[in-house]
Order: structure tokens, then C-alpha cells, then sequence
């Protein structure tokens, strides 16, 4: 059983709320221009590192002659997967090993994957599964904006407490979180170093701004709560990691902290108190043919 990523590094719900948000079907036409898949097509789709599930259930709603397999190597996020998402095959795997025979797929996808395993097995897996024609999509987190609004800052004990995690902690080095990072430009090469043809790239916009009156409240909420559930368990797993350093009274504290803060920021949505914060994540999707 392997729970690295859902337990130390986020947790299911930072991961399923912000996706299903980030691939609301609001946004899907900026993303099926740049997938530029055919639908007509019963495409068979490998989500690598799939996480709990949120993109595997987009693309089964955006393609619904698809069928679509969500892999990933954490159990509790295939768990979670399987139990949240209809319609599609969720299974545990390691995306450097796949268990697929060559030549099998239509598409492969994977989103904010790549940064974290080794480029010549995480493309040349994709390519031997690919079927001659196929697709690989690779989409990444590029710089966007996030804007928090005053009510939401960090108090001093909460600083505090952050900066002795900051000094304590070495589990994105340990986990090899973001090891193969790749610019904008690195990203295209890369994928033609490994085998690819006819790259294209594409960028997706996707603007979080709860008071923003073209979302509805259960929309604007979900994004407040995203982030309130971000900051709970990002205490989650520093009680995972460092454990010897931090007692239960403080950890208890900092969540009790973050539930209050977050509380305030929904009451100020109800009262119709605008504060503009906002988060605007730029998505890019680059596009290789095998
Ligand atoms: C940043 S998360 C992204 C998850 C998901 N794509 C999403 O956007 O919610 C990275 C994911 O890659 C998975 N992962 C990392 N290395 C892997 C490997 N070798 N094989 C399969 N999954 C892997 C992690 O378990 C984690 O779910």
C-alpha cells in the first residue's frame, strides 16, 4: 500500500476540490481546443498519476464515446478515485512501469505529473503504450495570479509556525516532489527528444474570483473551501511528518485558526461584502502525436 503523496506531500481533498474546480465544465472548450481529439472516435484515454480522480471524471463527461483509465501509484487516491467518479477504470500502477501491453491507447494525459518523474520514463512509457497516431497531453501549473485577501493572512503564531516547519521539513526532497522541473520552452523539446511528432502548445485559463458575479454562491464557496481544505491539510501532513516537533495542542490550534478564518471569509461572501481576492491558475497543455 502506497499513501507517500496523499499523505505527505496533499491530501485528497486539496487535490479533488481544486481539480474539480480547475476542470469544471465551464472551462472545458478552452481545454478540448487545445486537446483537439476526435470525438466521434471510442477513444481509449490513460490518465497517468491521476490523483483522486477529477480529471479522469472531466474527460469522461467531455468525451462521452471515451473510455477512460485513471492510474496512479498512492492507493488511497485510487480508493477515493473509484468511489467518486462514475464510468471510469481506476487503477493502482507506477506510471514508470505501466501495466499495458505497446501500442494500446488512443490518447495519454496526465496533469501537474510530469515535474516529478524521470522525463525518459515518463515519456517513453506513454510512447509505448500509445498506439502509432496517438496522443500525449501533458498539462502543467505556469505562473498565475493568487491573491489573498486580508482576513485570510497568517497571524503571527501561524507564521511562526510555518517557518519552523520550513526548517524542519525535507519531504519534497525526500518524496522527489518536483525534481524535473521544465520551462515553457523545455517542455515541447522534451517531448520531441522522446519520440514525439507535430508538437503544439496551449494555454488554459482558469479564474477563481468567488465575488465575481458570473459565479453562482455554490461555485464561490467551493472555491473558499478549496482553500480552506489546502490549509487544513497542509497541517495534516506536517502532524504526518514531523510529528516529534509539534504537539498535538498546536496543530489543534493552527486548524482551529484556519476553520475561523475561513469561516469569516464565507460570512463576508453572505453579507455580500466584496473583497476581489483571487486565484487565476494558467494551465499549459502541450500536445505530441506518436
Ligand atoms: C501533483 S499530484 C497530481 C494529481 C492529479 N493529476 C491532480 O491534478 O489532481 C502528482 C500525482 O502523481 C502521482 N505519481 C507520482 N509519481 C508516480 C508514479 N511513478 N506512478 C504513478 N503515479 C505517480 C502521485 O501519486 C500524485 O497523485
Amino acid at each position: 500500500m502506497n499513501v507517500i503523496w496523499s499523505k505527505y506531500v496533499q491530501g485528497i481533498g486539496t487535490l479533488y476540490l481544486s481539480r474539480k474546480l480547475r476542470f469544471d465544465d465551464r472551462f472545458a472548450s478552452q481545454y478540448k481546443v487545445a486537446f483537439d481529439l476526435d470525438e466521434t472516435k471510442p477513444l481509449r484515454i490513460l490518465e497517468i498519476g491521476c490523483g483522486p480522480g477529477a480529471l479522469s471524471g472531466a474527460l469522461r463527461r467531455w468525451y462521452p464515446n471515451a473510455e477512460v483509465i485513471g492510474l496512479d501509484r498512492d492507493s488511497e487516491f485510487i480508493q477515493f478515485a473509484q468511489a467518486s467518479e462514475n464510468g471510469v477504470t481506476f487503477l493502482e500502477g507506477d506510471a514508470t512501469a505501466l501495466p499495458f501491453a505497446d501500442n494500446t491507447f488512443d490518447v495519454t494525459i496526465s496533469n501537474t505529473v510530469s515535474e516529478h518523474i524521470e522525463p525518459s520514463r515518463f515519456y517513453g512509457e506513454q510512447y509505448r503504450v500509445l498506439k502509432p497516431g496517438g496522443v500525449c497531453l501533458v498539462l502543467s501549473s505556469r505562473k498565475g495570479i493568487h491573491l489573498t485577501p486580508d482576513c485570510l493572512l497568517p497571524d503571527e503564531f501561524e507564521q511562526q509556525f510555518w517557518q519552523k516547519v520550513s526548517q524542519l521539513d525535507d519531504s519534497m526532497e525526500k518524496y522527489a516532489v518536483c525534481k524535473y522541473p521544465m520551462s515553457e520552452a523545455e517542455l515541447p523539446l522534451a517531448m520531441k527528444q522522446y519520440g514525439f511528432q507535430e508538437i503544439r502548445t496551449g494555454y488554459a485559463t482558469v479564474d477563481l474570483t468567488p465575488d465575481d458575479p458570473k459565479y453562482p454562491s455554490e461555485m464561490a464557496r467551493a472555491m473558499i473551501n478549496a482553500n480552506r481544505q489546502n490549509a487544513l491539510e497542509a497541517i495534516d501532513s506536517v502532524t504526518a511528518t514531523l510529528a516529534d516537533h509539534f504537539s498535538i495542542a498546536e496543530t489543534d490550534e493552527m486548524r482551529r485558526r484556519v476553520n475561523a478564518k475561513y469561516d469569516t471569509r464565507i460570512a463576508l461572501y453572505d453579507q455580500g461584502e466584496l473583497l476581489w481576492d483571487t486565484t487565476v491558475s494558467i494551465i499549459m497543455i502541450v500536445r505530441g502525436t506518436k
